[in-house]
């Protein structure tokens, strides 16, 4: 027995692993292991001899299930020690250099005027940018041969071959957002719908796709006084400038009556432009009283109800209030150009933050 304790003592303290130490385990105290077949002989001994035996080898047993697990310990400790040794991190290294998303300024800016039309109780209508020519031009008071349908160098959609139904338009305007919303909703309204219009033009500022805001306000009583008061409340929020002024000029659209071009103030000091002050005046929307025949054709009595409407370029108001010079590069996807211009993400606007970056 002293010989069986010595050996497997002994192999216990050489063994390399776990595995090794497993074999080494059933060798010696398993089902079939030496220690087992030491029992078996229990058998055929005395009474006297089996009570000196017995005990001794259960004793055996035990020391060596015993040498086993601290074995098994002292394995564990030794290769969590190893790996701690050589998996290390240098918490103090810089971190990696990591690109962040812009927010593009068209974005931003829809998100500025959304946040200010919202304060004045103007929720958000939307439309189709592909609709048909009734929506984008006829129920706006706009009929087949006005001039107006060519001054606007409409994009037509193309017509399966032998369709001859009038084609449908890319929407060269947000009004027809007016008769669609008339239409779902009834009076009275107050809404803005921003989105994308084209037109066939290209230069310094003007692109086949752009932005609008289109605003409409539908009640019992409003009048022109309503739409400037807005307009200009507007413009001192957007712009951050206090009290800022407008002008309404005299115009002309089939879809408002009276019509306004309405301009803000402002000045070139040193070739740069000044919004709210000084004597210059800035174009930035056109707007008027709703025509009864757009009112009519939005299914609203217009003997009942009357309201104002305005259009305003959204990329157009984003230069004036960011310095952007040229509208083309707003969509060139040019990286270095969205870098410069674009907003954190997390720089939300908001009338009580302040609108500005
Ligand atoms: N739809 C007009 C345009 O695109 C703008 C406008 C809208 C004018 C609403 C008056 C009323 O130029």
């Amino acid at each position: 027995m002293d010989d069986l304790k010595q050996k497997y003592l002994s192999q216990i303290a050489d063994a390399g692993d776990e595995s090794a130490l497993e074999d080494i385990r059933l060798a010696a105290v398993g089902k079939k292991g030496e220690v087992a077949l030491k029992m078996r002989e229990l058998g055929k001994m005395t009474p006297e001899e089996r009570q000196v035996a017995g005990p001794a080898l259960n004793a055996l047993k035990d020391e060596i299930n015993s040498a086993l697990a601290a074995k098994k310990a002292a394995l564990g400790d030794a290769a969590l020690d190893e790996r701690l040794r050589s998996e290390w991190l240098d918490v103090t290294l810089p971190t990696r250099h990591q690109r962040q998303g812009s927010i593009h300024p068209v974005s931003q800016v829809t998100e500025e005027l959304t946040a200010i039309f919202a304060e004045m109780g103007f929720s958000v209508a939307e439309g189709p940018r592909i609709d048909t020519d009734w929506y984008n031009f006829d129920a706006l008071n706009i009929p087949g041969h006005h001039p107006a349908r060519a001054e606007m160098d409409t994009f037509y959609m193309a017509r399966g071959e032998g369709d001859d139904r009038a084609p449908h338009v890319l929407r060269t305007h947000t009004s027809p957002v007016q008769i669609r919303t008339m239409e779902a909703e009834g009076a009275p309204l107050r809404i803005i719908c921003p989105g994308g219009v084209y037109r066939a033009d290209y230069d310094q500022t003007h692109t086949p796709m752009f932005h609008q805001v289109e605003g409409l306000a539908i009640d019992k009583d409003l009048s022109m006084a309503n739409l400037k008061w807005v307009l200009e409340e507007f413009f001192s929020a957007f712009f951050e400038i206090d009290g800022i002024k407008t002008r309404f000029r005299a115009s002309h659209f089939p879809f408002t009556e009276p019509s306004a071009e309405v301009d803000i103030q402002c000045s070139w000091v040193d070739g740069q432009l000044r919004i709210g002050e000084g004597d210059g005046w800035m174009e930035v929307l056109g707007s008027g009283m709703v025509h009864p025949k757009v009112l009519q054709a939005g299914g609203i009595d217009p003997n009942e109800w009357q309201g104002f409407a305005f259009g305003m370029g959204i990329d157009r108001i984003a230069m004036l209030k960011y310095g952007i010079p040229d509208l083309r590069a707003f969509f060139d996807a040019d990286l270095r150009w969205l870098r410069h211009y674009g907003f954190a993400s997390l720089d939300q606007p908001n009338l009580h933050g302040g609108l500005s970056r």
